[in-house]
């Protein structure tokens, strides 16, 4: 949290309201606002019976003993019940019709397709299972997935969920040092990868990364390689084995394992305030009962919809709402490798159209991109088969909203602007979709059971319209546990800045009706596309680079990407500025953390404004990205000559 985050001010107002579609509300899951009110009073009543009589709705192989036990920070949730969500998400539905229902529709980048039925997708699920049993994995055990957006990558996850093996899936555009990284946080046994995968018509190779990464990560025995391209690569004698030969040896039955309802499920890395990456770390019983209620309540998903969430599964977002959520609601889940704009920019369209999707899920960054390439590219296609639109991942733009609701949506599907994180597990704001009435750019209020509240720094509630910090004042089912290895970075980092609650690290305001608007990060995480990534962790990324003394990195807004990243650099005395210099430090992040990291644009300067403390005035480095001019107080500039340098360098 930077120590001088100036007061958070809201200067958006939005007047347009738009009621709930009437033949929406007619059909949903939750249509009457008498329903939904009474949940809410439920859930603030008494939220652990409302969450107990939710958890109903879950398999147990044994039910809980106490519903929460709750030590600030540390919530335990459902504690003595047993579980599979492997169990929840499959051999459940066997026992109905779903059984031959289409579990996963694959499509990928160059065109296959692929249909997996609940038992097919269970078969498949069981085998796999076995072969990490084979290769030495045990209940407790951690396992990389590094993969590219295919079947075989909700198969790994659910097969580790099966037998008890926490994944942690590492997005496949992660560096190798990024990769090595995480591995040996997580202490992994094994990793799952594959040769390669497609990404606008090119080739994306993982395995090679994998091989530089493996060079140093003492822990992993083994690796799994899924062939995906067919290209050419290296195979590790003892190390590497491919997927489907491992897949023929093993047995189709498997049990699932009955686990602790606090067994830990999975770790995915998240960007936080510092360069460490922080190992998220979620839970069984609490995040499975989130994930598949809000699935259900948001999507209103039926037995005869086709959902499709375009998230990576690299992300959370994948996590809850690709795998998790709509397969323990036995939906059926639409899944595209590759990019929204290959061979043409209607690629999306075009599989809505082929696939008759009902539910879309997509991000604001790309909702952006979208509207640049022209309204032309959806209008080619029928989109009549779509009922409900959602959004994720960053505040959207009222005008992005409009768009989304009038060029896909024709003005006929309620739109969900969900508001989540990768530590909430699930998602917390988001309007009903046969209930709530949405305002352009508000998540509007949350669910039942979740208490959000906009706060001082001091922990005052702030008044109606005021901006103020995101916080949540009661622990919740699907909230993070910890970070991976480090209670200490958890309590401080979520449950130190405002007394009590847990700290969101967004800044929000509410309107007089109860209306959340988010207004974006408070702390010095940028959000570019959508994906979370910490200045800190591209600063020392470029430190990292023989000619770079020191490094400053501030977002400046982007009309597509939400934000561009901005580096002021200074440079070790014996190398001149060039180009060509910036074009090898952008290739140098890329190298060290990922192409997602790669520097927007990158300026040269002699020095970088500090305080008299010595620390970096982002804040005066923002306004010079964003606008050129500094307006906000710079009295405690240490050294005012730099400031007006920066200045002579920009015109
Ligand atoms: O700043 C908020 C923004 O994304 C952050 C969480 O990022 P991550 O953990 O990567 O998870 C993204 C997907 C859940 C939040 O702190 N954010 C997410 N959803 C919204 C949002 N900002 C505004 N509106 C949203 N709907």
């Amino acid at each position: 949290m930077s120590s001088h985050t100036p007061n958070i001010e809201s200067l958006q107002h939005e007047e347009r309201v738009f009621p709930p579609p009437e033949q929406f509300r007619q059909s949903a899951r939750i249509g009457s606002l008498e329903d939904y009110e009474s949940l809410r009073a439920e859930a603030s009543a008494s939220p652990e019976t409302f969450w107990a009589r939710m958890a109903e709705e879950l398999h147990w192989f044994k039910k809980w003993d106490t519903v929460l036990e709750w030590t600030l920070p540390h919530a335990k949730w459902f504690v003595g019940g047993k579980l599979n969500i492997s169990y929840n998400c499959l051999d459940r539905h066997l026992q109905s019709a779903r059984r031959n229902k289409a579990a996963i529709i694959w499509e990928g980048e160059p065109g296959e397709q692929r249909t997996l039925t609940y038992q097919q997708l269970h078969s498949q699920v069981c085998r796999f299972a076995n072969v990490l049993k084979r290769s030495g994995v045990e209940t407790g055990d951690r396992v990389a997935l590094y993969m590219p957006l295919i079947p075989e990558l909700a198969i790994a996850m659910l097969a580790c969920a099966r037998i008890g093996a926490t994944h942690s899936i590492v997005f496949g555009g992660f560096s190798a040092d990024s990769l090595k990284d995480r591995i040996n946080d997580a202490g992994c046994k094994l990793v799952v990868t594959a040769d390669g995968g497609y990404r606008r018509g090119s080739e994306i190779a993982l395995k090679p990364t994998v091989d530089e990464a493996l060079k140093h990560t003492p822990t992993v025995k083994g690796c799994v390689v899924v062939r995906r391209t067919g290209t050419r690569i290296h195979m590790e004698a003892g190390r590497d084995h491919w997927w489907h030969e491992l897949m023929e040896t093993v047995d189709a039955k498997c049990p699932a394992e009955e686990l602790d309802s606090e067994h830990p499920l999975y770790i995915l890395y998240t960007s936080g305030t510092t360069g460490k990456p922080k190992g998220i770390l979620h839970t069984t019983g609490g995040y499975l009962l989130q994930a598949h209620l809000t699935t259900k309540w948001i999507f209103d998903i039926k037995d005869e919809d086709i959902y499709w969430c375009t998230a990576d599964i690299g992300w959370v977002t994948g996590h809850s709402y690709v795998v998790y959520g709509p397969l323990s609601n036995g939906a059926t889940v639409l899944m595209y490798e590759g990019a929204p704009n290959h061979p043409e920019p209607d690629r999306f369209w075009q599989i809505i159209e082929r696939h008759g999707v009902n539910i879309f899920y997509t991000a604001p960054t790309a909702i952006r991109a979208f509207i640049k390439w022209g309204e032309q590219w959806p209008l080619k296609h029928d989109l009549s088969s779509l009922r409900l639109l959602g959004t994720v991942g960053e505040p959207i733009n009222p005008e992005a909203w409009m768009w989304y609701r009038e060029i896909i949506g024709k003005g006929r599907c309620p739109i969900v602007d969900t508001w989540w994180q990768t530590e909430t597990g699930a998602i917390m704001i988001s309007p009903l979709p046969g209930v709530t009435a949405t305002k352009p750019g508000s998540a509007t209020k949350p669910l039942p059971g979740i208490e959000v509240d906009v706060m001082t720094k001091a922990g005052e509630a702030v008044g109606a319209n005021e901006g103020g910090y995101l916080v949540i004042k009661r622990p919740w089912p699907s909230m993070l546990r910890t970070i991976w290895g480090d209670d200490e970075r958890y309590q401080q980092q979520y449950w130190s800045e405002i007394e009590g609650v847990y700290f969101a690290g967004d800044g929000a305001r509410r309107d007089a009706d109860g209306y959340f608007w988010i207004m974006g990060r408070v702390d010095d995480v940028i959000n570019v596309s959508g994906h979370r990534l910490g200045t800190a962790e591209v600063e020392s990324a470029l430190v990292s680079h023989e000619a770079v003394a020191e490094a400053a990195v501030v977002a400046r807004p982007d009309e597509i990407k939400g934000s561009a990243i901005v580096a002021f650099v200074t440079l070790e005395g014996q190398h001149k500025t060039s180009d060509a210099l910036k074009e090898e430090l952008r290739k140098h992040v890329t190298r060290e953390i990922g192409s997602l990291a790669r520097p927007d644009e990158i300026r040269f300067t002699d020095a970088l404004p500090k305080t008299r403390s010595g620390k970096i005035m982002r804040r005066l480095l923002r306004e010079l990205a964003t606008g050129g001019a500094v307006r906000g107080d710079t009295t405690t500039l240490e050294d005012f000559s730099v400031l007006e340098k920066l200045r002579a360098e920009e015109e």
